[in-house]
This record gives C-alpha cells, sequence and structure tokens, in this order.
C-alpha cells in the first residue's frame, strides 16, 4: 500500500520535473522575441495573388530569356535547390561579372521589412525590376525585355489571365507583381523551431535548447528576432568591434548610402537566419563559410564577447533547428519562343 501511493507520486512529480518547468520558461522568453511562420503565404498589399499571377510569376523567376544573355534567370542566383540563394561569396552575372555582395535567400524574404542588404527596395514588387536591368546581373534593357516577352503568345494569355481586364498586360510593372506573389510563397513553415514555439517542447533537442537560451541570453535576439529571426532592423556591422575589411570593405557603408546619414554608415539590413544552415557562404561579403565561425565573429563584433567553443556549438546546433520544409516547386515548362522573340545578345 505504501509502496503504490510512493509511486504515485513520484510519478505526478514527473509530470511536473525540473526540465518541463524550464522548457516553459524558455518558451515563454523565447515568445517574447520570435514568432513561427504561418502555414500560407501571407498577402501583399494592393498586388492579391490569385493562381494566374502565381503561375506566371514561377514562369518569370525561372525564365532566362529575361537576361540579354538569355542564360541568366532569378534562379540562376536565388537557387531554390540551395536555400534560396547561389552558395557563392557574390553572385556571377552577366559576362561572368561579380556584383559587390552576396546574394540573399529569397525563402521568407516576403518577411523582411525592406529588401536589399541596404533595404533599398521597400518591398518585393520594387525589388523584382531591378535584377533585370541591372547591368551586371542581368543585364536588360526595360523595353528589350517588355518587347521579348510580347512576341512570345503564351506569355501575352499568361499575362492577360494574370491581370485581367486590363489594357496592356504586358508590362514591367506587372511582370514585377507577379513575381513578388510567387515569392510570397516561398515560405519555410514548420521548423523544429516553429514546432517549439507552437509547444511541442520534445521539437529541440537538449543542445539546441541551451543554444536557444544563449541566443537569448548573449543578446543575439536583439537585432535576430520576429518571424524571421532577422530582418526586422537595420543595425551597424561592428558595434563592439570593427570587423576586418574582408568582411567590412571601406568601399560598402550599406544603409549610409540609402539615407545620406553619417550614422547608418556600416549598418546593413540584419539578415534573417531562417534556413541559414542552407546559405553558406555568409555576410553581405559572403567571406566566411562556416557557420560555426559567423557565430563566433557576431560574438566578437555584436556583443563584444569570444564565445566559447562550447557556447559557439550549441548556438550553431540552435540555428540549425531553423531550417523549415522547403518550398515544393514544380519546375514550369515556359511558353516557347516564337520567331520574331529577340535572340540573345552576346
Ligand atoms: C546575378 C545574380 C542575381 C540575379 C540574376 C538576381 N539576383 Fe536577387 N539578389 C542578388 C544579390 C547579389 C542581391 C543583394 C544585393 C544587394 O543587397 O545590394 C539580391 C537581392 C535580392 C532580394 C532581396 C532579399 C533580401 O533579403 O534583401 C530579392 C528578394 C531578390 N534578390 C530577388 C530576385 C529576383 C526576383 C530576381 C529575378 C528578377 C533576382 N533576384 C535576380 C543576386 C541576383
Ligand atoms: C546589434 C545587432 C546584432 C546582434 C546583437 C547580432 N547580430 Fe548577427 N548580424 C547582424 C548584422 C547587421 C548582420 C549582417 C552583417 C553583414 O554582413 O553586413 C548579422 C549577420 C549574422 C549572421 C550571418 C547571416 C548571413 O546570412 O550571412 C549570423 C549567422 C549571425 N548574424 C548570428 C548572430 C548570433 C549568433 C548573434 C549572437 C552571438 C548575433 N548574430 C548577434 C546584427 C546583429
Amino acid at each position: 500500500m505504501v509502496r503504490r501511493i510512493v509511486v504515485a507520486f513520484l510519478g505526478l512529480g514527473c509530470a511536473f520535473s525540473a526540465p518541463a518547468f524550464a522548457d516553459a520558461d524558455l518558451l515563454g522568453k523565447a515568445k517574447q522575441f520570435f514568432t513561427p511562420i504561418p502555414t500560407t503565404p501571407p498577402e501583399l498589399p494592393g498586388n492579391p495573388a490569385t493562381p494566374a499571377k502565381v503561375e506566371l510569376g514561377k514562369d518569370l523567376y525561372f525564365d532566362p530569356r529575361l537576361s540579354a544573355s538569355h542564360s541568366i534567370s532569378c534562379a540562376s542566383c536565388h537557387n531554390l535547390g540551395l536555400g534560396g540563394a547561389d552558395a557563392q561569396p557574390t553572385s556571377i552575372g552577366h559576362h561572368w561579372q561579380r556584383g559587390g555582395r552576396n546574394a540573399p535567400t529569397v525563402l521568407n524574404a516576403v518577411f523582411n521589412l525592406a529588401q536589399f542588404w541596404d533595404g533599398r527596395a521597400k518591398d518585393l514588387e520594387e525589388q523584382a525590376g531591378g535584377p533585370v536591368v541591372n547591368p551586371i546581373e542581368m543585364a536588360s534593357q526595360e523595353v528589350d525585355a517588355v518587347g521579348l516577352l510580347k512576341t512570345i503568345p503564351g506569355y501575352r494569355d499568361a499575362f492577360a489571365a494574370a491581370f485581367p481586364g486590363e489594357a496592356a498586360p504586358v508590362s514591367l510593372a506587372n511582370a514585377q507583381k507577379a513575381i513578388a506573389v510567387f515569392e510570397a510563397t516561398l515560405i519555410t513553415p514548420n521548423a523544429p523551431f516553429d514546432r517549439f514555439l507552437k509547444g511541442d517542447a520534445k521539437a529541440l533537442s537538449p543542445v539546441e535548447k541551451e543554444g536557444l537560451a544563449l541566443f537569448l541570453d548573449k543578446g543575439c535576439a536583439n537585432c535576430h528576432n520576429g518571424v524571421n529571426i532577422g530582418g526586422g532592423m537595420y543595425a551597424k556591422f561592428g558595434i563592439a568591434l570593427k570587423p576586418g575589411p574582408e568582411f567590412l570593405p571601406p568601399d560598402d557603408k550599406g544603409r549610409a548610402k540609402v539615407t545620406k546619414s553619417q550614422d547608418d554608415e556600416d549598418a546593413f539590413k540584419v539578415p534573417t537566419l531562417r534556413n541559414i544552415a542552407l546559405t553558406a557562404p555568409y555576410f553581405h561579403t559572403g567571406k566566411e563559410w562556416d557557420l560555426r565561425k559567423a557565430v563566433a565573429l557576431m560574438g566578437a563584433t555584436q556583443i563584444g564577447e569570444q564565445l566559447s567553443e562550447d557556447d559557439i556549438n550549441k548556438i550553431t546546433a540552435f540555428l540549425g533547428s531553423l531550417t523549415g520544409e522547403q518550398p515544393k516547386v514544380t519546375y514550369p515548362v515556359l511558353p516557347p519562343s516564337a520567331s520574331t522573340t529577340p535572340q540573345p545578345t552576346p
């Protein structure tokens, strides 16, 4: 009889054991900083998604004929098999030219406060116009890109279906709208960390939980927070200690170029850490290939702390729990060119 009571008591004790309390505490703190990725794409203001528009946006995203050489598409530098990035320090564009900055992921970009490392485009729609006409990216002229699309019967139909009732639906502005609604579908919900945030204490391993606790306690979450664990603000790279010129080349002053304010020198959009394990190399220069070293550099430059190997390992383990379900995108069969479609320029 006595033994049975003891057993029952122990059983109860288990249900409210120390780890459970610790988990609840950690979850409570985490919820103050982070929110899970929604499971359905967000609506874009003034640009409602329809199946026809998303499909058109997908075609355009994958279509290399938008580039002068007909060989570079959005997907060249934002490869959906590479976490929405390109696994290059800086991207290779028209005539094998390299740009000055690392290609950020398009995955979950819809949740960023603005686009580009310096936030110079206010949203995805504005951003999507840039690369097509950028001479070192896709190097087309607007009139040529639109002229080309107009020669392709399948595109004429697709734009008309996506923008019903418009007199001249084939335009760069509409292409940007369509690409933006497609990009809004490129979200990665249900990462282990999202499941943890939604109350599944077992979704994170003990070491990932320790990493999360460190990420909060050390102050990483003061900048990397919200739904994207980043993407919500600008911050100076080198608050505590200025990184070397390989990470912070003196000719790229970041946000200051947009705001013309000295206060914004060396400030960049705090990048999302979603799917970070898939998107090496890191930083706006793409100069760090090792996520552990990126974490160590952040410790030194942003919080003024030499993190221990153990802390670095735990934080890196936590960052691994931010890899979500990758979008399942069926590769499109693009509308074929007509005899009048311009040919690639050398
Ligand atoms: C030649 C490579 C290249 C091509 C092609 C390219 N991009 Fe990019 N993309 C980049 C680079 C590099 C940046 C960062 C530039 C910067 O911040 O100044 C970027 C930034 C972005 C961003 C901002 C993400 C963020 O978090 O700030 C989005 C969104 C994006 N590109 C979408 C597209 C779309 C859509 C296309 C096709 C119309 C495209 N890109 C074509 C290289 C490329
Ligand atoms: C004061 C704001 C701030 C704090 C605090 C901060 N970061 Fe960052 N983090 C940034 C900025 C800004 C960048 C982009 C730097 C650049 O390349 O220009 C960045 C970049 C990163 C990157 C590279 C992301 C990529 O896609 O290239 C990682 C990883 C990272 N931070 C992790 C951490 C960790 C871990 C901590 C805590 C030890 C931390 N950060 C603390 C602002 C911050």
